[in-house]
């Protein structure tokens, strides 16, 4: 039975990359286990980036050996060139993602060259795949830039078109700052939908001002039906100034389950995960759903 909504799961990939404590590979691949076993289906498993640059996801070789796929999980490894496919097709990814900014400021800061520029690496990954892999794209900074400040919506439709042009099954609408608020996000939505349509857009929300879960209704409103989220609201990019955790993947289930939509994910596992990596992390989980049901529990 097909779930009506399809969550990705990046909290390996984006919770982790951002977070001052480097969790060893062995940590990192048992979290991806338990998140196949509360039914994650898709899941970022890590980056095939420059360690110098993000030293966290260094390892993501040792955990895609590590973790495990029962009932078909697809293991998704986000790549900036053509270095990373490679290391991505050796360590055995089953996807992979390609990411490219809507502002400039953000595509120089985070990948050290311009948006046209990286839009031209990406070109021999999709040459050396052919097909063989699906590829993601993620647009970042599609509602605001933290050192431009607004982003014109057509930046957005433009680059999410040449992404799916170039052969992106499902582009990702990031909001890396969490600055949108529902309208803004409703009509960003609906923009790429209408350029690209809604069956190949993903929408992924940063909670930084506590809108993601407004924005991901907003989103549902203008007929989309993918959303990244991360475990236990892990996550920020280490090249976006302010950028905290993205929406807990636990609230989106709660939220989604209570609106009778399906999601194939067993919330009370999910949660379980989500303790799980709070306590290698040493802090405290990020969901609300999960911190009320602690609470429940004890009282
Ligand atoms: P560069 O420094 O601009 O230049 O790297 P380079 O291409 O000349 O390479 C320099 C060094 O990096 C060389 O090594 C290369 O071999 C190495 P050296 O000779 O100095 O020892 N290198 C690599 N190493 C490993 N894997 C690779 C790779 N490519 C080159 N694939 C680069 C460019 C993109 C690699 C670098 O700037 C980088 O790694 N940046 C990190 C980007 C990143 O991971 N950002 C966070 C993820 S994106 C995000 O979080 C947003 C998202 O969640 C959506 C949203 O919320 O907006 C997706
Ligand atoms: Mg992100």
């Amino acid at each position: 039975m097909t779930a009506d909504i399809r969550i990705v799961e990046v909290g390996p990939r984006d919770g982790l990359q951002a977070e001052a404590r480097i969790l060893p590979a062995s940590v990192r691949a048992e979290l991806v286990d338990r998140l196949v076993a509360a039914g994650l289906v898709s899941i970022e498993v890590g980056s095939f980036v420059s360690p110098r640059h993000v030293p966290q996801m260094a390892d993501t070789a040792a955990v895609l050996a590590g973790a495990r796929r029962p009932g078909g999980g697809r293991f998704i490894a986000l790549v900036p060139n053509l270095q990373g496919l490679e290391a991505a097709l050796a360590a055995g990814a089953d996807e992979v993602a390609v990411f490219a900014s809507a502002s400039e400021a953000f595509s120089s800061r985070n990948i050290n060259c311009s948006v046209a520029e990286s839009l031209e690496r990406f070109r021999p990954v999709f040459e050396r795949l052919d097909g063989t892999l699906p590829v993601r794209g993620y647009v970042s900074c599609a509602f605001g830039c933290p050192y431009e400040g607004a982003v014109p919506m057509s930046a957005v439709t433009r680059l999410s078109a040449q992404l799916a042009e170039m052969g992106c099954y499902e582009v990702s609408v990031a909001d890396t700052i969490g600055i949108a608020t529902p309208h803004q996000a409703r009509a960003v939505a609906a923009a790429v939908a209408a350029e690209i349509g809604a069956g190949r857009v993903a929408l992924h929300f940063h909670d930084t001002r506590g809108q993601a879960l407004a924005n991901i209704y907003a989103g549902l409103d203008a007929g989309i039906t993918s959303f990244d989220a991360s475990v236990a609201g892990l996550g920020g990019c280490p090249f976006a100034a302010g950028a905290t955790g993205n929406v807990a993947t636990e609230d989106v289930v709660y939220m989604l389950h209570g609106m009778s939509l399906s999601t194939g994910i067993d919330l009370a596992a999910l949660i379980a995960a989500g303790e799980f990596v709070s306590q290698h992390l040493g802090r405290r989980t990020g969901s609300r759903v999960a911190r009320a049901q602690a609470a429940q529990a004890a009282a």
